[in-house]
């Protein structure tokens, strides 16, 4: 049956939604057409919405739950700390415990602060830049998403060039300037002039479809930064501790100066945290830098919250033997591989892109390289596939752009499913 017509509470929900919250959701890209589902219960890669229906999650939390929904070591873990405080608002030691874990895992971090979202992160990660070099300007890349915050709210969406959002003061985002992804020769050549803080950019682009750096991308990048007192900044939100312990840059081999921390690391709770050398997260101390302009200022009510704390080092453990991840990055090229053959099969102009348990799709017959590429997807084709999809049980986001991530609670049996569905809606397809 078809989504509207086996979600009536759904609907009601909705319609009371809309009373209350703008477009009925908390987040517009959840907003889904034609109108959300609202879901009970999660459990693993299952959700189960208030009509009864299932569905198999490929979004799973926006790409946190690494272990699926509500995985049982971590929910007894938070809940031995709930009588204990939830909230505490001083120093614990759950604190110390998860910072030694992302120490000890993430090459480039030799001190962390946490903040309560990504976009917080990179919002004082950033800051943590421009203190440190006592430069304004910063360099980012095209289609490059990294929050909300309004100095990186710049040339997100294509074609790169308008305002990002009413509301976003031009003064907030004329330091910011934007180069291709997979172009070393259009950052080097802003970097030449020497009046950036940093560059900041994913390693792995999320953001247009988990697109991989080609072969000396991130070195050359490296090479630049060191070349001109830059420092380079990995938002890793998406790739840490989903990559590889290590994330991105383990894989990659290139150290960057700072790298900022979400998802993944609160085991299902909000977190956010950036990391670098001491040498660099030291101008947050203020016992070293006294004077307020000498010092990069941070903080946050809800800034290192037990519950975060100790669901991120639960989740963390679990990973740590890198059984996980061998299980998860099979799966993942089980999918790539398997969507290939399907579009292959299918004579639909489509290519697949991602690494490990990640995998995006694009509605057009090239591969591409940068968000200038993907803006090139047949959005009618990703609409009608991601509707299709829906209406087999199967979930992501967005409706607009294919991206899917594999937790450790996916099988084969939920791979192929998906397969499946893909392989019918190719065949039923009318452009
Ligand atoms: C690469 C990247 N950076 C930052 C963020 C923002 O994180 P949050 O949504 O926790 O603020 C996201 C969110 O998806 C992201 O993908």
């Amino acid at each position: 049956m078809v989504f509207a017509g086996k979600t009536p509470k759904s609907k009601e929900l909705y319609d009371r939604a809309c009373k209350v919250l703008p477009a009925g959701v908390s987040y517009g890209i959840r907003a889904l057409p034609p109108y959300p589902f609202f879901v009970e219960e999660a459990q693993g890669i299952k959700l189960r919405d208030v009509d009864g229906n299932e569905y198999t999650d490929f979004w799973v939390g926006h790409g946190a739950l690494i272990l699926g929904h509500s995985p049982k070591k971590v929910m007894d873990a938070v809940k031995k700390q709930l009588p204990y405080g939830t909230h505490i608002g001083f120093s614990h030691e759950l604190e110390i415990e998860l910072a030694e874990r992302i120490v000890k895992n993430v090459p480039s971090a030799e001190m962390v602060r946490y903040c309560a979202s990504g976009t917080e992160a990179n919002m004082y990660g950033t800051r943590l830049a421009r203190g440190y070099t006592n430069r304004m300007k910063m360099l980012k890349i095209e289609g490059g998403w990294h929050g909300g915050y309004d100095s990186l709210h710049k040339s997100v969406s294509y074609p790169f060039t308008r305002s990002e959002s009413a509301g976003l003061s031009p003064k907030t985002t004329e330091d910011t300037d934007a180069v291709p992804f997979n172009n070393l020769e259009a950052a080097r050549k802003r970097l030449k002039a020497r009046e950036y803080a940093c560059i900041i950019l994913e390693p792995v682009m999320g953001a247009a479809g988990f697109l991989t750096p080609e072969p000396g991308y991130l070195q050359g990048l490296r090479e630049a930064c060191d070349a001109t007192d830059t420092l380079l900044i990995f938002d890793e939100v998406v790739t840490g501790f989903r990559l590889a312990p290590g994330g991105a840059q383990e894989l990659y081999g290139v150290k960057p100066d700072l790298t900022i921390l979400g998802k993944i690391i609160g085991g299902g709770f909000p977190i956010g945290a950036f990391c670098g050398s001491a040498e660099i997260m030291e101008h947050i101390d203020q016992r070293k830098y006294p004077r307020a302009e000498d010092r990069v200022a941070q903080g946050g009510t809800f800034t290192g919250n037990p519950i975060s704390m100790v669901a991120g080092c639960t989740t963390l453990d679990l990973l740590k033997d890198g059984r996980i991840y061998i299980s998860i990055d099979k799966l993942g090229r089980r999918m790539r591989d398997g969507l290939e053959e399907v579009f292959r099969r299918g004579q639909l102009p489509a290519t697949v892109t991602g690494i490990g348990s990640t995998f995006a799709i694009h509605f057009q017959g090239k591969i591409p390289r940068n968000a200038g590429d993907t803006a090139k997807n047949d959005l009618a084709a990703t609409k009608a596939y991601f509707a299709h999809m829906l209406d087999r049980g199967i979930i992501y986001l967005s409706p607009t752009v294919t991206h899917c991530w594999i937790s450790s609670p996916h099988t084969e049996d939920d791979i192929d499913a998906y397969l499946a569905a893909t392989e019918e809606f190719i065949k039923g397809y009318k452009p």
